[in-house]
């Protein structure tokens, strides 16, 4: 057996998913889907939240990440709660039924209908990112009749060395008040009739591999807390956001939940605050893949492409942010030959130049009706796909042990004009 992610191995030549083979899964339901491992799920979100056992915290698993219903239904029996950033993510959300006051929702464009929306279904807090918002949410409370609870999102102005498209704690970004503002926006808070204030939230990016940069922030939220406090505004919750990273590439580090936890615990002993937390990643990243066929093999005098049945459209990170993912085949044989090794472009279908999987990357060869695995897609694969070149949305499946599940049943064309006027 040679373990290739959580809850993904080689057994009898062939990659399986617990105790399914996905090439009969592949049989069955045809190319491409997104497959998860339950059990690995679930041994995720509990490394996590037994990282934190030793304090008072909640874990608002952050559905942007995977807002299968499935899959956030299976995270909520595990006690978690919700991190949502629209209305479309809160009705998921309570569409599966996670309380109310497990849900906090963040976003620096937060309409009108939604402030509402979050105010009238009573979530735990809005994570406020700016001043006019602040007004809104708080003229939006009186007219309900209702004390808007909130936190403020304090953008620390640290660098988490990560992609800067996913980077959101810089001074510059669009993220959060500015630490610099924050005491005189709290104070502000504080005297708005319809606004309770409950709570202090950070979310410096995300894919963050090092831990200093949570440190350093916490460590700023921390002092600006004591000296909140000292002006007589106490708090009731500290969230810290998401952000922590997984390993793409083989033999890259990452800290662990619990490493990542040991770390912040120490900066937050003695705070008589309860913590949340809000992972997406972190649960969902590395026990998903996506399985694709290959289409053609296209040789050219430059380059060898691998012309597979998945696109920019269904996986959008190797486009968007240059991020690598690994690519298998669902066949061990050809992973142990590898001299037959060659150097290929694996691309989609979709008339864009930037559309690929991988660039330059060695893959063992492979031929016109193979399939392979692109490995650690659990997190924003399927929750970033589009219809682009109008292409179907692809289906998501949910092993557990030798069973699986379609959560996600794949599109068909009929889906793609549902809503356009058809004569
Ligand atoms: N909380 C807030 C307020 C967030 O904005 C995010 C992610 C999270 C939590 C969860 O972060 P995580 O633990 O998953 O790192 N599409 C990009 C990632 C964008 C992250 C956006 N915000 C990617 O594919 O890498």
């Amino acid at each position: 057996m040679i373990t290739v992610m959580k809850g993904f191995d080689y057994r009898d030549n062939e990659l399986c998913c617990e105790k399914v083979r996905i090439e009969d899964v592949a049989k069955k339901v045809g190319t491409p889907f997104y497959l998860y491992s339950q059990r690995s799920i679930i041994d995720n979100y509990r490394a996590f939240d037994k990282a934190f056992k030793e304090i008072d915290h909640l874990i608002c698993y952050s559905c942007k990440a995977n807002s299968n219903l499935s899959i956030c239904r299976l995270l909520k029996e595990q006690g978690a709660g919700a991190d949502v950033v629209s209305g479309g993510e809160l009705y998921k959300a309570l569409k599966i039924g996670v309380e109310p006051k497990r849900i906090v929702f963040s976003g620096v464009g937060k309409t009108r209908e939604e402030i509402e929306y979050a105010l009238k279904n009573n979530i735990l807090m809005l994570n406020v990112e700016s001043i006019p918002e602040l007004e809104l949410t708080d003229e939006i409370a009186g007219r309900l009749k209702k004390k808007a609870p909130i936190a403020l999102r304090i953008n620390p102005d640290i660098d988490p060395n990560t992609h800067p498209h996913i980077s959101t704690g810089l001074a510059k970004s669009k993220f959060g008040i500015e630490i610099s503002r924050a005491k005189e926006v709290y104070k502000k808070a504080k005297e708005l009739e319809n606004i309770e204030v409950l709570g202090i939230h950070m979310h410096i990016g995300s894919q963050i591999t090092e831990l200093e940069p949570f440190v350093d922030s916490l460590g700023k939220i921390v002092e600006l807390i004591k000296e909140l406090e000292k002006e007589g505004i106490e708090l009731r919750y500290l969230d810290i956001g998401g952000g922590l990273g997984i390993s793409y590439k083989k033999g890259e580090k990452t800290p662990t939940p619990k490493e990542f936890a040991k770390k912040l615990l120490s900066l937050i002993k003695g705070l008589k605050y309860r913590i949340i937390l809000e992972p997406g990643r972190a649960i969902i990243g590395d026990v998903g893949i996506l399985v694709t066929k290959v289409l053609y093999v296209k040789k050219t005098s430059k380059k060898n492409f691998v012309i597979v049945d998945v696109a920019m459209n269904d996986l959008i990170r190797p486009s968007l942010y240059d991020a690598y993912h690994e690519i298998i085949p669902i066949g061990k044989s050809k992973v142990q030959s590898p001299k037959s090794k060659v150097m290929v472009d694996v691309v989609g279908p979709v008339c864009e130049s930037g559309d690929y999987l991988a660039k330059d990357r060695e893959l063992a060869e492979v031929k016109s009706g193979d399939l392979l695995a692109i490995l650690d897609a659990g997190a924003y694969g399927f929750s970033m796909s589009s219809n682009y070149n109008a292409r179907p949305k692809v289906a998501e499946i949910l092993v557990e042990k030798d069973k699986y599940c379609i959560i996600r049943k794949r599109e068909g064309y009929k889906d793609l004009i549902r809503g356009e006027q058809e004569e």
